[in-house]
């Protein structure tokens, strides 16, 4: 990586937005009428439109420079080459692997990967048909109606957020029929508690989903899962009901687990790109083997895309570029994600660990500490809830909020005018949004209303819109697991191409690592109040918060 050219792109871009500072996309639009065209690039028919940013070709040609220069493509290629990238684990990252269509091998240290995962696929396909028809029972002989997946972090955000995006493929069970699949993930017992008490022992299956096996609110929530069934059923019931999910096998066995009923995958998987592998059993449960297959095939080809598509129409890599423009160049510090689809509920939480946990981070790869800024805030709501709530402050906010919008063209109910409803919201939003509303128009506008002169000039303010406010818009042909596998690897891809550009290793997560340690020393200080909290070494907040917690707790 050559820095001094990788600055030198960076001083041209900060040019470019001075030069555009005094720019409005409103007038872009006006001034060019293929703005949709030149700034709109596809992966099969998923749409992405990046024209309401306020870039323009000069710009966009130092963004794809600044790829090229970085080195994205090199990056790439060893990424897929097994090369050890998370290089502070020792790690080859190759989820990709997960869903290849391809038949070449895919090596990790001379070996080929692909029996391996195809094996673990084959387990996945037979166990979830066995489930969903009773071939696999409980241990008093009773079918399966529920399934209770223990996991945290990648190991529930992913197959709860894609259970929840493509609950209509899960017609044959859901929701008439017999098999649910829950998701367990707090160490609030409320959570596990919850889900419980509308269960039967006898019917219930738990799956234990720990990349490492050591997580303590996995761990924590699984022995209490297993408390629960062995007081109705005895401790002989857990082999028949419980399934483990790990890298860490002799841990699963050390649980009770038997060997026929763990599900492996391997350290170059990380923990929050893993729905791909054996972590989606539950996904495959809930929507049945043939559609978690087109679901990785989806995702399938957004990697070709991605591994082969020039950058100046690759989609992840515009993705990034844009996002690296509002970051560093205009220093917009939040991302808000805002699919147009209910399902799509828990799609703005998963890619908060997604993007948060791989690029929230200020140690580049040589081990120095970042001078600029790295991974955004990221958050969101579908809409058009989130219309009736934050998006007051994303019109009229004094903060610039970057919004990527998705939508699909085709709804799964098909209710009334529901879904164009939907579309024209969307579409709408991005175009407030960019056009804004100046107080020339809102004094016509209130004029035109018959209000006074004197009382619209005092209301006009309030009425303006500052507009050339940025957002992306996605658009599929419909929500079908094809499409929610190509959409979770576009972030994918994209959250690794910010990585490269910044310099850091997207693929550790040492930051999630001093709480935890902290939550344990903390433990017998909160359990029992004799053991003095001002003798440990905590800080007067720490020691004050434990005395109040002992005070008040009956
Ligand atoms: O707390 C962070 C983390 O390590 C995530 O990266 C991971 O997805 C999650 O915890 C769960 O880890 P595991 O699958 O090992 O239980």
């Amino acid at each position: 990586m050559d820095e001094a050219k990788i600055s030198k792109t960076f001083a041209q871009l900060f040019t470019h937005k001075k030069r555009l500072s005094e720019a409005h996309m409103r007038d872009m639009f006006a001034q060019d009428e293929s703005r949709f065209s030149s700034f709109s690039a596809f992966c099969g028919d998923l749409l992405l439109d990046y024209s309401k940013n306020c870039l323009d070709e000069p710009a966009m040609a130092d963004l794809f420079s600044l790829a090229r220069i970085a080195g994205v493509e090199k990056y790439r290629d060893d990424m897929w080459a097994a090369k050890p990238i998370n290089f502070t684990e020792d790690r080859s990252v190759l989820h990709m692997a997960l869903r290849y269509q391809g038949k070449s091998a895919v090596l990790v240290d001379g070996e080929d990967v692909m029996p391996a995962v195809k094996q673990v696929l084959n387990n996945i396909r037979e166990f979830s048909q066995k489930i969903r028809s009773g071939g696999i029972i409980g241990s008093t002989g009773k079918k399966f109606t529920d399934i209770v997946s223990i996991g945290i972090g990648g190991s529930d955000l992913g197959p709860a957020m894609v259970t929840a995006a493509l609950a209509p493929y899960a017609n044959d069970h859901w929701p008439n029929e017999n098999l649910r699949v829950h998701y367990v993930s707090n160490v609030d017992g409320a959570d596990l508690g919850d889900t419980l008490k509308a269960l039967n022992p006898a019917n219930t299956m738990f799956i234990v989903a720990s990349k490492t096996f050591t997580t303590d609110e996995t761990m924590t929530n699984a022995a209490s899962a297993r408390d629960w069934l062995i007081s109705s059923l005895g401790k002989e019931a857990i082999a028949a009901h419980f399934t483990a999910i790990s890298t860490n096998i002799a841990a699963c066995r050390a649980f009770g687990i038997k060997e026929a009923r763990i599900f492996g995958f391997w350290d170059w998987v990380g923990g929050r790109y893993s729905v791909w592998s054996a972590i989606g059993l539950p996904v495959a449960l809930a929507i049945g083997f043939e559609s978690f297959e087109k679901f990785l095939m989806g995702a399938a080809e957004m990697d070709s895309h991605f591994l082969q598509t020039p950058i100046e129409k690759n989609l992840p890599v515009i993705l990034a570029l844009i996002g690296i423009w509002h970051r560093n160049i205009c220093d917009f510090s939040t991302l808000a994600i805002l699919p147009y689809d209910q399902r799509m509920s828990r799609f703005p939480a998963y890619l908060q660990q997604l993007d948060m946990e791989s690029n929230g981070k200020r140690t580049t790869l040589r081990g120095k500490t970042t001078s600029y800024a790295t991974g955004p805030i990221v958050w969101g709501e579908p809409g058009t809830n989130g219309q009736h709530a934050f998006y007051q402050l994303l019109h009229q906010g004094t903060d610039i909020v970057p919004c990527d919008f998705l939508i699909a063209a085709n709804p799964d109910e098909h209710m009334g005018n529901h879904h164009a409803k939907l579309v024209a919201n969307c579409f709408a939003q991005s175009k407030a949004l960019m056009t804004g509303k100046d107080i020339d128009q809102v004094m016509a506008e209130l004029k035109g209303q018959g209000m006074d002169a004197q009382k619209a000039k005092k209301i006009a303010p309030h009425k303006v819109f500052p507009g050339n406010r940025p957002s992306n818009t996605i658009v599929y042909k419909q929500l079908d697991p094809e499409t929610l596998g190509a959409l979770i690897a576009l972030y994918e891809h994209k959250i690794f191409v910010q990585g490269v550009i910044w310099g850091i290793n997207s693929f550790d997560q040492w930051g999630v690592e001093l709480g935890k340690q902290l939550a344990k020393d903390l433990l017998p200080l909160v359990l029992d109040s004799s053991k003095k909290s001002g003798e440990a070494e905590n800080d007067s907040s720490t020691n004050g918060l434990l005395d109040y917690f002992h005070k008040l707790k009956t």
